[in-house]
């Protein structure tokens, strides 16, 4: 989803575009004074809080560092902000680098030798690096060791070197296409999931504070009703109903306000966002509500099955909308409610 073609056109402010899931340039700013910090910062996932809060103080009690850690989950719910709440509670610094930047072993061996004792080395999208850079990192997880090989043919031999002790932290949003023995290597997996309307409330009042924004909780919690489950998209929203409220003359941002910004922006019932619709649509009119391959629907969108699968059928399934059958992908009948069509086309 990181290189498809919705992710372009950055700066069009049409309404259908605030739901999108995926990172305008604009949200980059916003995204980074409203992540939190420390583990107390960060609202919701109440179990991962506590695993890695176990996790963390263990490895302060060693005077160790933290085991390597693998985030999964949907964009937007707080995979890289975790990252940086590990390392900021480590009192460690954090490299960051992503799968598809790292090209050559070289790459990677440049980077884990510039490591220093205790850092936290963060590779997004972790599932796209390629093959032969996994297995060097391998030995840099597991021993804390570097192997290279120096000379060629004959005379060439493998000589290792030693690593700082480091944690790396992995995010992904395809838990699927890691290979085994990478995801064996991480001390910790969680897989973060969908918040609910009142975590997603939390966050609001917390960004409005910080954005120094006067909002009621039912306001917040109407705004959070139509985040599609995801931070990312409760702070761009909190963002439009402020602008909204700010030129409308409303001091303070209650249930009504709210409403009446979000019916503005024309922002989605469900929190919704166009692939998703685009999605129902395709299977209650153009596949006429029949069960449709996940292969086929993945065409018909234009999007790899991978991202069908992992970034919108969870959103859809979990707001039932739409049921994975032995057969295929299909529509429920909440999904033609939504629409606002009949059933039986
Ligand atoms: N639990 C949380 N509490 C408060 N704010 C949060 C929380 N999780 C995420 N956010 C906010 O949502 C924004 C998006 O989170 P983040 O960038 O960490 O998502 P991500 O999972 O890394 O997404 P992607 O898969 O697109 O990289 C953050 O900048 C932060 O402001
Ligand atoms: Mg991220």
């Amino acid at each position: 989803m990181f290189d498809s073609s919705a992710a372009v056109g950055a700066h069009d402010e049409q309404p259908a575009r605030v739901q999108s899931v995926e990172l305008a340039e604009e949200d980059l700013a916003l995204d980074r004074s409203l992540r939190p910090r420390l583990l107390d910062d960060y609202l919701g996932q109440t179990k991962v809080k506590e695993s890695l809060r176990v996790l963390i103080d263990a490895a302060r009690l060693r005077g160790d560092v933290v085991d390597h850690i693998l985030f999964s989950g949907p964009p937007g719910l707080g995979k890289t902000t975790l990252a940086t709440v590990v390392a900021n509670e480590m009192n460690a610094k954090v490299k960051t680098t992503s799968g598809p930047a790292i090209e050559r072993t070289g790459d990677l061996a440049a980077m884990l030798t510039n490591l220093e004792e205790g850092d936290v080395l963060f590779i997004d999208e972790i599932h796209r690096l390629n093959r032969a850079i996994e297995e060097v990192l391998y030995p840099a997880l597991e021993d804390f060791a570097l192997d290279i090989v120096v000379g060629k043919g004959p005379a060439a031999r493998s000589i290792r070197l030693d690593l700082p002790r480091f944690t790396l932290i992995g995010a992904t949003t395809r838990t699927g296409l890691l290979t085994g023995p990478l995801r064996d290597r991480f001390g910790a997996t969680f897989r973060l999931d969908y918040y609910s309307p009142d975590e997603l409330a939390d966050i609001i009042e917390r960004s409005a504070g910080i954005l120094d924004v006067s909002i009621e909780r039912d306001g917040a919690l109407e705004t959070a009703r139509r985040s599609r489950g995801t931070p990312r998209l409760a702070n761009r929203l909190l963002k439009r109903v402020r602008d909204w409220a700010q030129v409308n003359g409303r001091p303070t941002i209650d249930e009504d306000t709210a409403a009446q910004a979000l019916a503005f922006f024309e922002v989605d019932s469900l929190g919704l966002d166009n692939v998703d619709n685009r999605i129902l649509e395709l299977l209650c009119v153009q596949f006429a509500g029949k069960p449709v391959g996940l292969s086929t629907l993945a065409s018909a969108l234009s999007e790899d099955p991978d991202s069908l699968e992992d970034v919108y059928e969870p959103y859809l399934m979990q707001q039932g909308l739409l049921v994975r059958t032995p057969k295929g992908r299909q529509a429920t009948p909440r999904a033609y409610d939504h629409l606002g069509i009949p059933m039986n086309l």
